[in-house]
């Protein structure tokens, strides 16, 4: 039963959230049409709701990126005239994407490989404190992805602070905390904040985390792995001070990432990686290292990540953002009210009163494991979803989903279709229970006896033949 709060709370519980399967994908991403078999014979195609993890490519993506394959080479080294083109698509690579972000002039766009790199990056650069001597102090908050938690846990000096019930709770208590700390002379060198949780795509309001943080004398850095791919950032107008993200999220998967932001700490702090590139002079007793983000990028660079990065930027950038927030924001509130309309069906949050969030929805179908429910997904319906723990371990413990759950994810390729074909394969699972058997092979929840072909071409020997080799050998540790 629904309350009157709750109605309030989350309109999208009214159940009136009409249908949205005439809705069209508001830019085309390679792989749309892909089919996949499922366990009944039939093939269907691939529903993507797992773009939260690894976002498809747009198709403005790859025909850049075919575009200057034939232009490639050596980056940075070579007085061949292609070497000096890539250099040259490497270096409007990174202004695209430092622009994308708002970037201030005096801002440095660094190209790493993917949001967790940046992370680690900005870690080895947090200065000590100039009193104590000791390491930088960094605030986060228990809500994080680890990616933004075991960085400054092992590099820095973090303080945990566990998030409450309600936005207005939770940036109360971070602001307590940052005034204290500084009162007491032990000052924050650094909030370090999800820009949109990857569990249920909420987040605190930037304007009051950047307000309360400036305040007390410390940075605000945000983790963009979620945000940037769905909502326009801007360090100038926001005043973050430092943003990172991915390009395998943000419809670029070539490899790039990139962390973009104040540049003095950049500039003085621990070369991120130590090699060629990253030099102004070597000796055998003695290295000089360069500033800007050349001191963090030793080793070739990867042209094509940078380059097709660069190219999602824009693509999205050319795009009304009213209308990103609106596509997505529609299916995010249908696969809400259609799942919370299930008996059995919880959708997790972090925060009752959270505005805006991203197109992330987690759940759990009572009576059934996170994992058969992802399985069952893909083999009865051609569907993709994450299952697990989602790389937020302090978080999904703390709300009660140590088991895990299962997560949904939507972006600017998504189609309704896709969101209710989803919808009703979670009825179907409530009202009939799985049709194919199931089973647990090294920890994974598989198809007893799976008949599905692997896709023509891919070079592969089967599900079958992967599930065979045991998940730990065939995927090594798989993020939970
Ligand atoms: C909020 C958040 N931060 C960080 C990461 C890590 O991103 P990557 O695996 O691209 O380094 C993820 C990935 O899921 C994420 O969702």
């Amino acid at each position: 039963m629904t309350t009157l709060t709750e109605t309030l709370l989350c309109p999208e519980r009214a159940d009136d959230v009409a249908s949205v399967a005439d809705l069209p994908a508001v830019l085309p991403v390679v792989g749309r049409d892909t089919l996949v078999p499922l366990v009944d014979g039939r093939e269907v195609r691939y529903a993507n709701l797992d773009v939260a993890a690894s976002a498809p490519a747009l198709q403005a993506v790859a025909d850049r990126v075919n575009q200057v394959l034939p232009l490639y080479a050596s980056v940075h080294r070579g007085a061949g005239y292609l070497s000096q083109v890539s250099t040259a698509l490497y270096e409007a690579a990174r202004r695209a994407i430092g622009a994308f972000v708002g970037a201030r002039e005096d801002d440095v766009t660094i190209v790493t490989r993917n949001t967790t790199d940046s992370l680690n990056l900005l870690a080895g650069c947090v200065p000590a404190d100039p009193v104590t001597g000791e390491p930088g102090r960094v605030l986060v908050l228990d809500v994080e992805h680890h990616a933004n938690f075991l960085p400054w846990q092992r590099d820095a000096a973090a303080t945990v602070l566990t998030g409450r019930g309600t936005v207005a709770e939770t940036l109360a208590e971070i602001r307590a905390e940052l005034r204290s700390a500084a009162v007491e002379g032990r000052p924050y060198a650094l909030l370090a904040l999800t820009g949109a949780s990857n569990v249920t795509g909420e987040a605190l309001p930037v304007a009051e985390v950047v307000a309360a943080a400036h305040d007390a004398g410390a940075r605000v850095l945000l983790d963009g792995a979620q945000l940037v791919p769905h909502r326009r950032l801007s360090l100038a107008e926001t005043g973050v001070d430092y943003v990172a993200f991915s390009g395998h999220k943000t419809y670029a998967p070539f490899g790039a990432g990139a962390l973009v932001g104040r540049r003095d700490w950049l500039d003085v702090g621990t070369p991120y990686l130590a090699g060629g590139g990253a030099v102004r002079r070597v000796r055998v007793g003695g290295t000089e290292w360069h500033d800007g983000p050349a001191r963090h990028e030793a080793g070739s660079p990867n042209v094509v990540g940078a380059v097709a990065l660069a190219a999602a930027c824009e693509a999205l950038a050319a795009l009304d953002p009213a209308e990103v927030r609106e596509h997505e924001d529609a299916l995010r509130r249908r696969l809400v009210a259609g799942l919370e309309a299930l008996d059995r069906v919880e959708v997790v949050r972090v925060w009752s009163d959270a505005a805006d969030p991203v197109g992330v929805v987690t759940f759990t179908v009572a009576g059934y494991d996170p994992g058969l429910v992802a399985a069952y997904l893909s083999a009865e319906h051609g569907i993709g979803v994450r299952d697990g723990r989602f790389c937020a371990h302090p978080l999904l413990g703390r709300l009660g989903f140590d088991a895990g759950a299962v997560r949904a994810s939507v972006g600017v390729g998504t189609t309704g279709e896709e969101v209710e074909r989803l919808v009703a394969a979670v009825a179907a699972l409530v009202a009939e229970g799985p049709q194919a058997r199931y089973d647990v092979v090294d920890g994974l929840w598989v198809v007893v006896d799976d008949p599905r072909p692997v896709p023509e071409g891919s070079g592969l020997e089967g599900l079958l033949a992967t599930a065979a080799l045991g998940a730990d050998e065939a995927f090594g540790c798989l993020p939970d």
